[in-house]
């Protein structure tokens, strides 16, 4: 049994490719004081990504890498790499940032890079997991947050949070209902890490008792 972290602040990057909503949550939770923790740095693959502003807006450094720059998938993740060890970032948190991450980059943050995915793993994995969800006919959904491994949504779950699935939704309210929870438990994760709270087992994340209650 491993465990991840000692307790204390966190130093966090965001890798992020679009509306960064749950970046948001983030920061606001750090703002609350309900997280120890400093955004460092966010990068995203696409110029445009919202994200950047809404990082920019909370003065904090932002970058764009585009992998097309780069002669291939390794080299612009060495660049990734480089960027968050020199924003002196311990923690990598993928935000809605659509690609694969490779053998390097897991091994250069190990079980320190996280993802939020929006379904209940293992079910549902990869992209339009809420379509697959009401393609499937369950009752209930949600979102996952997992630590990331060379597979796609496959990795040690960390925290999860479940929703109803209504007979009249579509894809949108379902979205926006998950959505909600997303932003409740993404940095409830990251706070398990700033307690040094988080110990994996083969497969498993086990969460040690915390010392007091709350919220
Ligand atoms: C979220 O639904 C998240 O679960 C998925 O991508 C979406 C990102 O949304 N991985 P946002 O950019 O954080 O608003």
């Amino acid at each position: 049994m491993i465990r991840v972290r000692n307790p204390g602040r966190l130093n966090v990057g965001i890798l992020a490719s679009g509306r960064g909503s749950n970046f948001e949550a983030i920061a606001d939770a750090i703002e609350r004081g309900d997280l120890n923790a400093e955004i460092k740095l966010i990068i995203s693959d696409k110029e445009d990504a919202l994200v950047l502003k809404k990082g920019a807006k909370r003065k904090i450094p932002v970058l764009c890498v585009k992998p097309g720059d780069f002669s291939d998938a390794a080299v612009y993740e060495r660049a990734l790499i480089a960027a968050f060890r020199s924003a002196e970032a311990e923690l990598v948190a993928l935000a809605g940032y659509m690609r694969l991450i490779g053998d390097e980059f897991i091994n250069a943050f190990p079980y320190c890079i996280v993802n939020i995915h929006p379904a209940l793993l293992p079910s549902f994995r990869g992209l339009n997991a809420q379509r697959q969800a009401l393609e499937a006919g369950v009752r209930f959904s949600g979102c996952t947050v997992h630590i990331v491994d060379r597979g796609m949504d496959t990795g040690p779950i960390i925290l999860q949070a479940a929703v109803p699935v209504c007979g009249d939704d579509d894809e949108e309210s379902l979205s926006n209902r998950i959505l909600e929870e997303e932003h409740k438990i993404y940095w409830r994760a990251l706070r398990l890490y700033c307690e040094g709270r988080l110990y994996v087992e083969e497969k498993k994340v086990l969460i040690s008792e915390e010392k007091d209650r709350r919220k």
